[in-house]
């Protein structure tokens, strides 16, 4: 067994992850007054919520006509009908209180003449459930909105005495033996010591696993790290064949380009210079739901029409808007398109190509954040101590596709109910739990079989096999063949952890290691991707599936379930259909959110 020494620190509450929502949990949590630690592998303003650019969503109304319920309905068509609808009506009805909550804590949002919170159009959102024309529902900070929330949210909860673990990788969950989590035990970067934190309730907010495929406008950080731990600790991930590609990443780099840039009047063209998405979208054209457009480019490159020398591109046009609007608006991907695709953008288009960008599955929750432990008998069970929020987790607010700026807004309505929840079910008077030994020396065991694995594979060798399979196999449209061979192929890749080659020993700064622990992360979510994907047979929302072209609502319409210890287990539960308030109660007519074909 693995000898190393540990601190213990004892919280009622310990929140793994200092993005959007892990900021937005702390602070809450703080607030109540209980005593919250947030422990982090990177700084917290540099967490990827950092680069959220285009915005926030919420039916606030500043900008023309909008409401909560057909806020809803966006999301129940951009979901493909696979989200839940306790969770969606919750996201849309909470969405406006808790953006003027973040204006108060001091958000630095973009205004309008009259001084109101500036809205813009973005892709999927529309106004008279779909009838109407485009709404402007979209928060934004010029084009930084994320970083403004971040940079706000880290002030106010050390105003609210959270106190912050910086550069601490979480290793493991320490579970009891009745499946109560504990605690965390985690690794501290920079000296190399050990801590185990204790605590009534852990909170996952480490983000999605963007890394796992080749190309994608996520951080390096996001590798999974939540879905790693919650797949050791034997519970179960949810839709996870559902990934999402934005529709501009600058081409080559993968960088991100706002669909603010379409939602202030950018249009993308082919090699003809057609504004194509006017004969897919004919109603919504360019502001489209992402899948959809991302799909349509795809379409057109495949058909011979991309730009630029290899045909396997298009172009994102911004350069017939005024300069003042793209400097008003648009600073940050002016600079971006400059650094990244050597285009001045008030002249010549921007390169861009569908790029990996959300994880709209992940850890199963409730809408209240806690983890679930589904069996059969019971799909909402509760697993104790656990909750998870933002992308890490799966409400379902998203179900199958997720519509741009519900991102951001999912991060603070989630984070700010798990705290709400965390108020009534942690209770400040009780004894803080003492994790079991046995757990903690396995993670111990686990962290040093890592630290001195003397196979064959270096990790960076294995993670590129891994993303390049990927990449090329659970893409934007996927074949029966194609995701039984990456499903194969992911499995040989897997197989490979247990001969990883690490060289680098020592416990201070060791990104070697890190590296490989965040590995062991990403490769549980990319199998229980293909695996998921493998078995879903019909298109639904990011599930393109050219064998199956269809939505199947009587066969598909739930969710998917993956338990992934070597090989991955699949089971499924059923989709919440049911929402919290009655249609006499000011809740949607539930007529209007039935089954339909999705066109925009
Ligand atoms: O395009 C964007 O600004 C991304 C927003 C989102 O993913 O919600």
């Amino acid at each position: 067994m693995a000898e190393y020494e540990y601190e213990t620190h004892e919280y009622d509450v310990v929140v793994v992850g200092a993005g959007g929502a892990g900021l937005r949990a702390t602070l809450g949590m703080a607030e109540q007054g209980l005593r919250t630690a947030c422990v982090t592998k990177v700084f917290p303003t540099r967490s990827h919520t950092v680069a959220a650019q285009g915005g926030i969503a919420a039916s606030l109304g500043n900008m023309g006509p909008d409401s909560w319920q057909w806020h809803m309905y966006d999301t129940v068509k951009g979901s493909d009908w696979l989200g839940d609808t306790d969770a969606m009506e919750y996201l849309a009805r909470e969405a406006p209180k808790a953006v003027y909550e973040l204006e108060h804590y001091g958000v630095p949002f973009s205004r309008t003449e009259e001084g109101k919170i500036y809205q813009r159009p973005f892709g999927g959102h529309t106004t008279e459930f779909g009838e109407g024309p485009p709404v402007q529902r979209t928060c934004a900070a010029a084009d930084r909105t994320g970083h403004a929330i971040l940079h706000t949210l880290y002030g106010q909860s050390l105003k609210e005495q959270a106190e912050f673990y910086v550069e601490y990788f979480a290793i493991d969950l320490l579970m009891s033996e009745d499946g109560q989590c504990q605690g965390v035990l985690a690794w501290k970067l920079d000296d190399g010591t050990m801590h185990v934190f204790a605590a009534k309730m852990v909170v996952l907010a480490t983000g999605g696993y963007g890394r796992a495929y080749f190309s994608a406008t996520s951080a390096h950080t996001c590798t999974g790290d939540g879905g790693g731990m919650i797949a050791r600790a034997g519970l179960p991930l949810q839709d996870m064949e559902f990934v999402q590609f934005h529709p501009t990443g600058i081409y080559g780099s993968g960088c991100l380009i706002t669909e603010g840039a379409r939602g202030e009047g950018g249009y993308l063209t082919n090699s003809e210079g057609e504004r194509f998405m006017e004969r897919y979208a004919p109603t919504y054209k360019d502001l489209a739901s992402r899948d959809v457009v991302s799909r349509c480019m795809t379409l057109e490159i495949r058909d011979g029409r991309g730009v630029g020398d290899q045909g396997d591109h298009i172009h994102l046009h911004l350069n017939h808007l005024p300069p003042e609007t793209l400097a008003e608006r648009l600073p940050g991907i002016s600079e971006s398109a400059r650094i990244f695709a050597g285009v001045d953008l008030t002249k010549e288009p921007i390169p861009v190509l569908p790029t990996v960008h959300y994880n709209m599955g992940g850890i199963p929750t409730n809408y209240w954040g806690e983890v679930l432990d589904p069996t059969e008998d019971d799909p909402d069970r509760i697993a104790p101590g656990l909750m998870a929020v933002g992308e890490a987790g799966c409400a379902s607010v998203h179900g199958a596709n997720r519509l741009g700026s519900n991102s951001l807004i999912d991060l603070v309505v989630f984070g700010r109910a798990a705290a709400i929840k965390a108020g009534e079910v942690v209770d400040p008077a009780t004894a803080i739990p003492t994790p079991p030994k046995a757990a903690i020396d396995k993670a111990l065991d686990r962290f040093d079989g890592l630290r001195h694995a003397k196979g064959a594979v270096p990790t960076a060798d294995l993670r590129l096999e891994m993303q390049k399979t990927m990449q090329a196999d659970a893409a934007v449209f996927r074949t029966d063949k194609t995701l039984a061979e990456g499903m194969e192929k992911m499995y040989a890749v897997a197989g490979k952890l247990d001969d990883l080659s690490v060289t680098d020993r020592s416990m201070v700064w060791n990104s070697d290691l890190m590296e490989t622990l965040e590995l062991t992360n990403l490769m549980p979510n990319a199998l229980a991707t293909i695996v998921s994907a493998e078995a879903r047979k019909e298109s639904r929302g990011a599930h393109a599936h050219e064998d199956h072209p269809d939505r199947d609502d009587d066969e598909w319409r739930k969710h998917t379930l993956a338990w992934v210890n070597g090989k991955v287990d699949l089971g499924y539960r059923p989709v919440h259909l049911n929402p919290l308030l009655g249609h006499n109660e000011g809740g949607i007519d539930l007529k209007k959110i039935a089954p339909k074909a999705r066109v925009y």
